[in-house]
């Protein structure tokens, strides 16, 4: 399936959803407002890795992102929409539209670091090495507080880094705290909390007023403060 390149058409919505852990969830969500993804052509061999998908009767696109590139597709306006982490919203630095939190995802931006670490302020900390895969948002929090850190930018697996000692603190996502405690790893401080988000296109937003209204009033119903 391709994007319809050629024709605008203000009914047709393109959202970018995060592969991963948030797809389902996302998909969900969707599906319970009537916008769910349309059955498969069950002669398409290939529907399983298709990483565009039909839904709500063919008026949405689905993009389905690496989580770190949805705000990209949405600032650009490859995709009018995206569901996206606080988190990772944040680390990209894009300019988006953030209309709505979804009730998902939720997870905390923390500093961790060794349990039988000496207790002292952070601030103290020598040149300490801080290996992350949100070297922006680490880069700043050290900044701001006057640390002169080594900011070790990783892809994934971070809690590695202290145990074969490339780093002295970790800055990580934290949603049970399993990983942190299955490798000696405290939490130290918290950074930021986060949660999933729907982003926006600012210029889709005006001229797809409409279906993005229509999209936007659906899941304000559906979702209940509470479960924010
Ligand atoms: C995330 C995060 C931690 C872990 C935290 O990693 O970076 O490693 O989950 O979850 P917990 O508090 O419930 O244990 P993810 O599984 O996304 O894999 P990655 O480290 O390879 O990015």
């Amino acid at each position: 399936m391709a994007l319809p390149t050629s024709t605008f058409d203000a009914r047709q919505l393109t959202i970018a959803l995060p592969k991963g852990r948030m797809q389902q969830q996302a998909l969900a969500l969707l599906a319970q407002i009537g916008y769910g993804r349309d059955a498969a052509d069950p002669n398409d061999d290939d529907a399983a890795r298709r990483l565009i998908i039909a839904g709500a009767a063919g008026r949405v696109s689905y993009l389905l992102a690496k989580p770190g590139d949805v705000p990209i597709y949405v600032e650009y306006g490859v995709a009018d929409l995206g569901v996206v982490g606080e988190d990772v919203l944040a680390e990209s630095g894009r300019d988006v539209y953030e209309p709505l939190r979804l009730p998902f995802g939720h997870c905390r931006l923390v500093v961790a670091g060794w349990a039988e670490r000496p207790s002292r302020p952070l601030r103290l900390e020598s040149n300490p090495r801080v290996a992350t895969k949100y070297p922006n948002l680490a880069r700043a929090y050290f900044q701001g507080r006057g640390i002169s850190a080594e900011i070790i930018a990783l892809s994934g697996s971070v809690e590695l880094a202290p145990v074969v000692g490339l780093a002295d603190l970790i800055v990580d996502l934290v949603e049970t705290g399993n990983t942190l405690r299955a490798h000696g790893l405290v939490e130290l401080r918290t950074i930021l909390e986060s949660q999933a988000c729907l982003i926006a296109n600012r210029a889709s937003y005006r001229l797809k007023a409409a279906s993005m209204t229509d999209l936007l009033e659906r899941l304000r119903s559906a979702i209940q403060p509470t479960d924010l």
